[in-house]
């Protein structure tokens, strides 16, 4: 084993932080012993906050209407071919209802930023999950809104919000957007959301077009200043009708150790095992747990519209229904050793 890599991986452990010298030192070349060392490290590092157990959080794609064009994400407006949906009401609750019939306590509602959904409409839906489910949390991650707006749908009983950065360098985030969208105003948002009182989540995706290490770097140094009590990650994958079709996909290996340097650097943090890392690698989801994840987000969309959520190509658990799924994911967890956990699986600060 390199002694250096160990070091590096023993430093951040027990600093918690990390230079730009570490982490291409961590990304870089190193051997399968090396790469195991720091994913244990990570693992140990997860069991002392979490005890092998794994949350689960039931995804509701409610809408693939949106009204930006982000250049990688196979809902963008742009895109002509996708075939739009929109859930009502009725049918959110009634994910909701057969998630908690299969024991999830956490809804996570996600889609395109929809106009049609207007703050009215999203507190009635939040308002409605949580006096049916009161014993169970609700995130949203319905994208980019003001202030005012978050605060209504925290008032409605939200807990959570998910909110991936993207990108905390603005060149490299000018890159991936049109120019209309801005990197500050996303910051803002996740500064606003956490003033607000929300157990808030911030993310990238690993290997999107343009990214450095000098990239990740920044959006670690972003993390450490917003401390997030959730970070989620997945590999960039191509979507054949967005502009980055013939970009090549992130990679599951860096990935992998972008988990466990992450679980190094925030033992607290929540930290999911991506639906797009399983699709990169059949066994992705494994193997982010076994580097330090500890959430898995099945799907509770209805099978009629599951396929029609693409934001990227080849996207798995596309034709199986949520208890297929709840069956699947509760084996695979328990094969490498891991239980599903019947809480709500607050960050540890807010339990
Ligand atoms: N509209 C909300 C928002 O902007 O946060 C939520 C939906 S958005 C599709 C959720 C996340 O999907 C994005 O933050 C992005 O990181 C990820 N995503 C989009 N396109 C992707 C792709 N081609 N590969 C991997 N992840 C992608
Ligand atoms: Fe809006 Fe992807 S461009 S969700």
């Amino acid at each position: 084993m390199s002694d250096e890599y160990k070091k590096t991986a023993d430093a951040v452990r027990r600093e918690r932080s990390i230079t730009r010298e570490q982490l291409a030192c961590l990304l870089g070349q190193a051997s399968s012993r090396d790469e195991e060392y720091l994913f244990a490290a990570a693992r140990e590092t997860a069991e002392t906050v979490f005890h092998k157990q794994v949350y689960l959080r039931g995804l509701v794609e409610f809408t693939n209407y949106c009204k930006n064009d982000c250049y990688y994400c196979g809902i963008r407006c742009g895109n002509r071919a996708a075939e739009r949906y929109r859930l009502t009401e009725e049918e959110i609750l009634s994910c909701c209802d057969s998630g908690a019939e299969l024991g999830f306590r956490t809804f996570v509602l996600q889609g395109g930023e929809d106009p049609y959904y207007t703050d009215e409409r999203v507190c009635s839906i939040v308002r409605a999950i949580k006096e049916r489910h009161p014993d169970c949390a609700v995130t949203l991650s319905i994208g980019e809104k003001s202030y005012e707006s978050y605060k209504k749908y925290y008032d409605a009983g939200a807990d959570r919000y998910l909110l991936r950065h993207e990108t905390a360098d603005e060149e490299h985030y000018a890159k991936l957007h049109p120019a209309v969208m801005s990197g500050a105003y996303r910051k803002q948002c996740l500064r606003d959301l956490k003033a607000i009182g929300y157990q808030v989540g911030c993310g990238i995706m690993v290997g999107s077009p343009f990214q450095t290490i000098d990239t990740i770097c920044e959006d670690l140094v972003f993390m450490q200043e917003l401390q997030p009590h959730m970070i989620g990650i997945g590999p960039f994958l191509a979507h054949k009708d967005t502009p980055f079709r013939d970009e090549p996909n992130g990679s599951v290996e860096t990935t992998l150790r972008l988990l466990a340097i992450l679980r190094l650097m925030f033992p607290k943090v929540l930290l999911p095992a991506t639906t797009a890392l399983g699709t990169a690698d059949a066994l992705g989801r494994e193997k982010g747990i076994l580097a330090g994840a500890n959430v898995l987000m099945p799907n509770l969309s209805p099978v009629s519209v599951r396929g029609k959520y693409l934001l990227y190509d080849g996207k798995i658990c596309t034709g199986e229904e949520a208890a297929e799924c709840n069956v699947c994911l509760r084996n695979r967890i328990e094969r490498i050793g891991y239980r599903v956990a019947d809480s709500r699986g607050d960050h540890p600060d807010f339990a």
